[in-house]
């Protein structure tokens, strides 16, 4: 599923999604000067991050917007627009790395995004990736769903959050040597005082479209009240975030 970021505000309110992605770095065991594919790097932050230590890293997005923001961020740095379901490569990587990007791809195409990047790493390349598990954001979708739904509109929830066994398989049909994978709890502090407002305007603005322009915030405003009593705390808004995150190998 793609979506029209708005990448200011992506880079004012949700930053924290690179920055909890650059703890995924240490399951790379390619050594530095290693080709690395960011898959779907969005404003480019880890593809420099990945540059910074030493990986010859490159970003590749299916969002014109972000990666117009990642070329005027990192100028220097090769970002290119191109969708992993339809994506090949003559010129294959040592590395594909990629954080909370792969549950945006609907369930009927998720195998041939992974026959992609099995085909796209060289013999012995990794696959090193992080995204939303079974579980995630249950509280603020069942929220959003509920009040959808209360407003006459049809929910409908584009999201791919997958369990550790069902991913596992799908990694080993596609080709692939899974090495790790586990899916774990990291509850996720937002910022400001509408932080699951915003959080589902940002990410949820698919599911909102159900609604007229004008009733979304209200809509997400609703939601976000609905979920207080479980996300919100003296210290502001969490997020009940469930990652699944993964080394696979593409064998010898
Ligand atoms: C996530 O990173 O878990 C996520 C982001 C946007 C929508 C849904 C989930």
């Amino acid at each position: 599923m793609n979506i029209d970021w708005k990448t200011d505000e992506y880079g004012k309110k949700f930053s924290f999604v690179g920055e909890y992605g650059k703890g995924l770095v240490s399951l790379l065991s390619a050594g530095k000067g290693a080709r690395v594919l960011d898959l779907g790097c969005g404003r480019g932050e880890l593809t420099a991050y990945l540059r910074s230590l030493g990986y010859d890293a490159e970003g590749m997005d299916a969002s014109e917007s972000q990666l117009d923001e990642a070329k005027r961020l990192f100028p220097k740095i090769r970002f290119f627009r191109e969708d992993i379901t339809g994506f090949s490569t003559e010129n294959p990587y040592d590395a594909v790395f990629s954080n909370a990007v792969l549950h945006w791809i609907d369930s009927e195409k998720q195998k041939t995004a992974l026959v992609n990047v099995c085909k796209a790493l060289k013999r012995g390349g990794e696959f090193v990736a992080e995204m939303g598990g079974k579980g995630n954001a249950e509280i603020i979708h069942s929220a959003l769903k509920d009040e959808i739904m209360r407003r006459g509109g049809e929910y409908r929830h584009a999201f791919f959050f997958p369990d550790e066994k069902e991913y596992g398989d799908l990694l080993k049909e596609c080709g692939f040597e899974v090495k790790y994978i586990v899916r774990f709890d990291r509850p996720t502090p937002l910022c400001g005082q509408d932080g699951i407002a915003d959080w589902i305007e940002m990410f949820a603005a698919y599911e909102l479209s159900a609604l007229n322009e004008k009733d979304r915030r209200d809509c997400a405003l609703a939601a976000q009240e609905r979920c207080a009593n479980k996300l919100l705390s003296p210290s502001g808004w969490t997020a009940d975030y469930v990652r699944l995150r993964f080394k696979a190998v593409k064998p010898r």
